[in-house]
């Protein structure tokens, strides 16, 4: 018997459900060290599992019908660790201390990496190893996962021949065999205003839309035991670092406007315009208001070649004119067309 409890529900434990989690808890420390034996099943966490969608994307397959062996285990296996990334391998992880925060993969990469413009997996395996401007060289998979571990998880690269790392990859290549990937691949459309994004604006969005399960300081809300989230953090020490691809407002915009408010809009059918997608990326990004985690190492600067940089990433130095608060906040327009006039590349 498992506790399954989906993130949008806060279970308010009494004490027989306290007794059922320690008892529980118990049992499946006895079922982790029986299970270290074969390899193949790692404990499941007991409290706040993070699970796929009731509303789940039709398209994938299920992996509960997967065959129950190797290569069927490492698949559910890969798909645990997107869904229970901190408790698997965060700060306090049973299967490694990996992660500096305790996210989940899934907060992002919404249902294991299986929903249409939620940063979904459903290419990813086949386009690597890839040329990636940001490190500009050629990563493997297992080094753009590490990416993420790295930034915005704020941790330390896995080895890419830990068990961990092969399911991770193997659900990967598991999602992208069993998808039309030409369908709802990337990001969902999204008109950039001709003005700069307004984060006073984005503001007061985030106060009447975001702020019930996010927070009035973005710090999210904690599940039971503190041990993930109930509601993921947008910025603040536990939060995703500078630099990484949600700290980009076209980015974030993009994904905000697919799937947030969470379980109200869907990428059929999202809740805020345009503008107001863009207005709040633009206030949770906003570091002269909200702070968060910026990497160690400093001595090896992102984009060094400045000739690929999106247009969106914030930092100097530039390929173009225009200034950095320009291309942190738009008017993006006149950079994208700058870009194009010159034969730069464009990426956003
Ligand atoms: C805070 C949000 C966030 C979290 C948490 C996160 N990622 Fe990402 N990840 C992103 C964004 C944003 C991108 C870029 C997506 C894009 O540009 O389409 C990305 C890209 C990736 C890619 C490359 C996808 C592709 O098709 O090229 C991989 C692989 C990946 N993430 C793995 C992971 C794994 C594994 C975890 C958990 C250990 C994780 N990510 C956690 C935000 C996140
Ligand atoms: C009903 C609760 C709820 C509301 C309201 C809500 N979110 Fe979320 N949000 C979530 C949950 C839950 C996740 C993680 C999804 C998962 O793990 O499947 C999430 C994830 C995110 C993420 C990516 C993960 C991270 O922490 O960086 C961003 C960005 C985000 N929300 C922005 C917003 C914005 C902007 C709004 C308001 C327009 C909003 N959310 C409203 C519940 C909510």
């Amino acid at each position: 018997m498992k506790e399954v409890n989906n993130n949008n529900n806060i279970i308010i434990p009494d004490i027989t459900t306290i007794k059922f989690l320690f008892i529980s808890g118990i049992i499946s420390i006895i079922a982790g060290i029986a299970s270290c034996g074969d390899g193949t099943t790692p404990g499941t966490p007991t409290d706040n599992t993070a699970s796929i969608s009731s509303d789940r994307y039709e398209g994938i397959p299920d992996t509960g019908l997967l065959p129950h062996n190797d290569s069927g285990n490492t698949i559910r296996y890969g798909q645990q660790l997107l869904l229970n990334t901190a408790y698997y391998i965060g700060p306090d992880g049973i299967k490694g201390h990996y992660l500096g925060n305790k996210m989940n993969c899934t907060n992002c990469h919404l249902d294991a990496g299986t929903r249409p413009y939620g940063f979904n997996f459903f290419e990813t395996y086949k386009r690597y190893p890839q040329y990636r401007g940001r490190e500009d060289r050629i990563l493997t998979i297992a080094e753009r996962v590490n990416n993420c571990i790295e930034r915005p998880h704020s941790g330390t690269p896995m080895p890419a021949d830990s068990d961990e790392m092969k399911a991770i990859v193997a659900y990967m290549k598991w999602v992208s065999e069993n998808v039309d990937s030409e369908k709802y691949k990337g990001h969902i459309e999204l008109q950039l205003p001709e003005r700069a994004a307004d984060p006073v604006a984005g503001a007061k969005i985030y106060v009447a839309q975001c702020a019930s399960c996010h927070g009035s300081h973005g710090d999210g809300l904690w599940n039971s035991d503190s041990s993930t989230y109930v509601y993921p953090p947008l910025w603040g020490p536990q939060s995703y670092q500078a630099g990484s691809s949600l700290h980009r407002i076209v980015i974030a915009a993009r994904f905000i406007k697919a799937n947030m408010p969470h379980k109200i809009a869907t990428w059929l059918k999202p809740a805020l315009t345009d503008d107001e997608a863009v207005d709040v990326a633009a206030f949770i990004n906003n570091d002269a208001e909200n702070t968060r985690p910026h990497k160690n190492d400093n001595s090896i600067a992102d984009y060094p070649n400045i000739n690929v940089k999106p247009v969106d990433f914030q930092d100097p130095p530039f390929a173009d004119t225009f200034t950095a608060a320009q291309h942190k906040f738009g008017p993006w327009q006149p950079i994208v067309s700058y870009h194009e006039a010159h034969n730069m590349k464009v990426i956003y």
